[in-house]
């Protein structure tokens, strides 16, 4: 099984970002610690602040990535062609939030991304992404 992480904006500074929101342990670490706990898992992880960025490495797994695990960051609120870049690949994309979006600002409740992704979870931290894992498993 091969799985791919996107990471949108921002992203990168987990650790050190609004610490209190996003928790104290950068994404590294935990990428280093979840290839850890599933061996059998071929895992690609890919970060980028840059729009056009994030939708070349959605093109570029998306035709063959069993599962894409994407957390857009702020662009989930504001792009279009994310959304339309998850419509034109067949790899399903889970949209992953650390935070519950729907419990913040008004302007992060709206989602391009979730009616075009298989399914969204948000508000479990970085456990999100675990939970993400496991339900591909079933
Ligand atoms: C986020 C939520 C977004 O609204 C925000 O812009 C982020 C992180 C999250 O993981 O909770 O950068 O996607």
């Amino acid at each position: 099984m091969k799985i791919c992480i996107i990471n949108g904006p921002n992203l990168n500074l987990l650790g050190k970002r609004e610490t209190t929101i996003y928790g104290e342990k950068p994404f590294e670490d935990y990428y280093e610690q979840i290839k850890k706990d599933y061996p059998s898992i071929e895992f690609d992880y890919f970060q980028s602040n840059v729009e056009g960025e994030l939708i070349n490495e959605l093109q570029r797994v998306g035709f063959s990535a069993d599962s894409i695990l994407l957390n857009a960051g702020a662009y989930t609120h504001t792009s279009i062609a994310i959304a339309d870049a998850v419509k034109a690949i067949t790899s399903p994309v889970i949209e992953i939030h650390l935070s519950n979006i729907f419990a913040r600002e008004e302007f992060r409740k709206q989602s391009f991304l979730s009616p075009v992704c298989k399914a969204i979870i948000s508000g479990f931290g970085l456990k999100g992404y675990e939970l993400a894992i496991e339900s591909l498993f079933e």
